[in-house]
């Protein structure tokens, strides 16, 4: 099965994607499944100089979170990972920057009382993101979904000049390697039939 197939792949050649492959990923997602049918994304693809200079206000986002004295240290825990996942990033040809346009700022004052709205439009961006992964696998193209992000939302989107949040990043590239897939909770343990 293709979800069984896919994999997250953190190690990728730097050999790009053939463009028309590029492009059914993405229509992957455009054809997705959203509630009330609000398709409340945008796909910024990013590649080659832009996708670098989208990396470097990544690295300046994480580098604020870590001297920031406001962040809980919770919040911070993460950050290794970040820098992690930025490398990764770095070496991935194409870089996808999956935009919630219903929604700004996660951190602005206006957020809460647009939690329902909020809670369905991400799930809609979920299924945009496995759609275009599992199309990637489909084609033999190795993918990564990356929350990272948000470590660093408003440099991205101040380089991006946009006011829609920045839900999550996707990364498209030949992979490098053949990771096994990572364990997953057993059946009996996520499902139960009432
Ligand atoms: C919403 C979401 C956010 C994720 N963010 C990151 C990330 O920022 N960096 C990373 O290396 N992996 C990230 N992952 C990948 C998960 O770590 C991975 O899916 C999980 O460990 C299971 O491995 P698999 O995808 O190979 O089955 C993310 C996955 C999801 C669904």
């Amino acid at each position: 099965m293709i979800y069984e197939e896919r994999k997250s792949i953190r190690k990728y050649k730097a050999e790009m994607i053939p463009e028309d492959a590029l492009r059914e990923i993405l229509e992957a997602g455009r054809l997705a499944p959203s509630a009330k049918n609000r398709q409340p994304w945008r796909f910024l693809v990013a590649t080659g100089e832009k996708k670098a200079e989208i990396l470097n206000a990544m690295e300046q986002g994480i580098l604020r979170t870590k001297k920031s004295k406001v962040m809980p240290e919770k919040f911070k825990k993460g950050l290794a990972s970040a820098e992690n996942t930025l490398r990764i990033m770095r070496e991935a040809p194409v870089l996808v920057l999956v935009m919630n346009t219903h929604s700004g700022d996660p951190y602005g004052l206006n957020f809460a009382g647009k939690r329902v709205s909020e809670i369905h439009d991400s799930l809609s961006i979920g299924a945009a993101v496995e759609n275009m992964c599992l199309r990637a696998t489909e084609l033999g193209i190795g993918s990564l979904w990356i929350a990272n992000t948000v470590y660093a939302h408003k440099e991205i989107t101040a380089v991006l000049h946009t006011k829609d949040q920045l839900s999550c990043a996707v990364i498209f590239g030949y992979s490098d390697e053949k990771p096994a897939g990572r364990p997953r909770k057993a059946f009996d343990e996520v499902v139960e039939f009432l």
